[in-house]
């Protein structure tokens, strides 16, 4: 799966975004080691703090549905769904990819116009608190 056709999909998953506060549509596509792909959209609420990022919907689908190891996500974003700059993952999103993922994980952030910026979860979130710190 290459990166372009990731973004493809974050894009199309974009479009499910439930975002009537923020007007903020955000997809992402998320890549198991297995080949298999699982997509989210945010979803937001009237209560504001039961939000969930696109990412986050995308990672608990996958460990929900029995997958552990990932190699990459795309993230695609913008106000009204207009992607023309990266839209980075927050920092509750970064927490949680680490969870599941190392340090090589990448993070494929779309900009529309076809450009992306590629990086991984070591540059996200360097010094990192991990699974391994509590055991
Ligand atoms: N959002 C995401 O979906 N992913 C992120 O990493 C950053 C923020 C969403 C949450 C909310 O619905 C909207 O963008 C504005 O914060």
């Amino acid at each position: 799966m290459d990166n372009k056709k990731l973004l493809e999909l974050a894009l199309d998953a974009m479009n499910n975004s439930y975002s009537p506060y923020s007007q903020c549509k955000v997809g992402a596509a998320l890549l198991c080691k297995n080949g298999n792909i699982y997509t989210g959209a945010n979803i937001e609420n009237a209560s504001f703090t039961p939000t969930v990022c696109a990412e986050r919907v995308a990672f608990f689908k996958a460990v929900s549905q029995g997958e552990t190891e990932f190699s990459k996500i795309a993230v695609v974003g913008g106000k009204n769904g207009i992607v023309n700059k990266i839209f980075a993952p927050c920092g509750v999103c970064r927490q949680v990819m680490r969870e599941f993922c190392q340090d090589d994980f990448q993070i494929i952030m779309g900009e529309g116009d076809g450009k992306h910026t590629l990086v991984t979860l070591k540059e996200l979130l360097p010094y990192s608190f991990s699974p391994e710190d509590v055991k």
